[in-house]
């Protein structure tokens, strides 16, 4: 019991699901499903990615809160409790959280130059070149991304209830309602509601393997599942939280954001621009051409920045979690050897936007690599190796004890869950995970 107790927890079941939606509510939904949408046919994607979120990312969401609520311990430790020789499997985990977070925080950091520049008017008339020049710099962006990892750090060294739980009660609410605002706005202007309807209209002719491949992918980072985030916020959440109900929460809330971000963007006229430039581009432009441009690009930027600040101290805590906990690090010295940790590697992804685009693996370079490879690879293995081992690894009976008493999924849905994780998720994953990467492969 005072092994729990010093790892310290979050106070209360709200906090639980503002974390952990913090968590879910990232890049991913603002910066990332906007574009992937629009490259794969609008509202044809959306329904294809609806129903990953329902039966692949819901259930693993579960199982991920399960493993970490159940053992109360760091990602690791937590798969090696429940089934001797499965720490491997949350290792993995920690190394690709450990991989996204090296172009992630990249990102994170350019959403403080952006809002900085949109605020002093420092953009200037190409957005295009600004973009460019920018992130293929080899300063600027690095010292926004140091920025950025600084603030992560602090939150992080200030604990599970002084440092996650405060930042998450602050940060949250304020990025519902700049949410919020910039959605009414952007409805109010007519060119909006009728750019929303093209966007929003299924289009099955751009449907193909990949789309699947894109959509499940998405789905799983977007719930931020299979890497050990989730599953250490689930250790730190109270006893006798409902974990099917805070999953539930989270991904609602998470939908929602997500549908509400592309609605911005695309009410705002840009459904022609695609790919990754979508938010930096596209928006500062639009922006530039409405009254108070500047005033709504700045918030525009600052949601961004708010989302990835929320979503990287989860990433941070899981492998801070591992040298704590694991290695006996003190938290200080833990979280620090994460953030240099991801310094090192975020300078590596950085630079790889500029002085070292002519390193390419595969015709890419590091940053897309990084990017391509977790989300194409890593995501789908791990959520088929996290629903193999809660499905058929765990023990049918303390699985359910979990679930189905303080997890709080009455007998009803237990049964579905089960169903869901023991065939749905590791048959379904795999042949879209085969499909997708020979779609992949061939189209390199
Ligand atoms: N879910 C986050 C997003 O949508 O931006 C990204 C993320 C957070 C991925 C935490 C992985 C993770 F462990």
């Amino acid at each position: 019991m005072s092994e729990v107790k010093n790892r310290g927890g979050f106070g209360g079941k709200l906090v639980a699901i503002l974390a952990a939606a913090g968590s879910a509510i990232g890049l991913g939904n603002i910066w990332r499903f906007p574009y992937i949408t629009s490259e794969n046919g609008g509202g044809a994607f959306i329904i294809i990615y609806l129903g990953c979120i329902l039966f692949l990312g819901l259930p693993l969401l579960i199982a991920e809160f399960s493993v970490g609520h159940n053992t109360k311990k760091n990602p690791i430790d937590a798969f090696a409790t429940i089934k001797r020789g499965w720490g491997w499997l949350g290792a993995l985990g920690l190394v690709s959280v450990f991989l996204i977070m090296g172009y992630y925080f990249v990102i994170s950091g350019w959403t403080l130059n952006y809002a900085y520049a949109s605020a002093t008017n420092g953009i200037g008339g190409d957005f295009g070149a600004f973009f460019k020049e920018f992130t293929s710099a080899t300063w600027a962006p690095l010292i926004c991304t140091y920025l950025f990892i600084v603030l992560n750090h602090i939150i992080i060294i200030g604990g599970v209830q002084g440092g996650i739980e405060k930042a998450s009660k602050v940060m949250m609410p304020l990025l519902f309602v700049i949410l919020i605002v910039l959605a009414i706005y952007s409805l109010w202007l007519p060119e909006g509601r009728e750019a929303l309807g093209n966007v929003f209209t299924p289009d099955f002719s751009k449907v193909t393997g990949k789309t699947f491949l894109d959509a499940m992918g998405q789905a799983f980072f977007t719930l931020s599942v299979g890497m050990g985030a989730m599953l250490i916020y689930g250790s730190y959440f109270q006893n006798g939280t409902k974990l099917s109900g805070t999953a539930i929460s989270v991904v609602s809330l998470d939908t929602l954001v997500a549908l509400t971000a592309a609605v911005i963007i695309f009410s705002a006229g840009v459904e022609n621009e695609s790919g990754p430039q979508l938010a930096f581009v596209a928006m500062p432009k639009v922006f530039s051409t409405m009254p108070l441009g500047n005033f709504w690009a700045t918030l525009f930027f600052l949601l961004l920045a708010l989302a990835a600040l929320s979503s990287t101290i989860s990433m941070h805590e899981a492998v801070t979690s591992y040298f704590v906990e694991k290695r006996g690090m003190s938290r200080s010295a833990g979280a620090t050897l994460v953030t240099i940790g991801a310094m090192a590697l975020a300078t590596v992804a950085s630079l790889s936007l500029g002085v070292w685009d002519g390193v390419r693996i595969a015709g890419m370079n590091i940053f897309s690599l990084l990017d391509n490879f977790t989300a194409i690879v890593m995501l789908p293995l791990l959520g088929i190796l996290t629903s193999i081992f809660v499905g058929w690894v765990w023990k049918k009976e303390d699985m359910r004890a979990e679930l189905t008493a303080e997890g709080g999924v009455d007998a009803t849905t237990y049964p579905v869950i089960r169903f869901l994780l023991r065939y749905v998720c590791p048959v379904l994953v795999s042949i879209v995970f085969i499909f997708g990467i020979i779609d992949f492969i061939s189209s390199l």
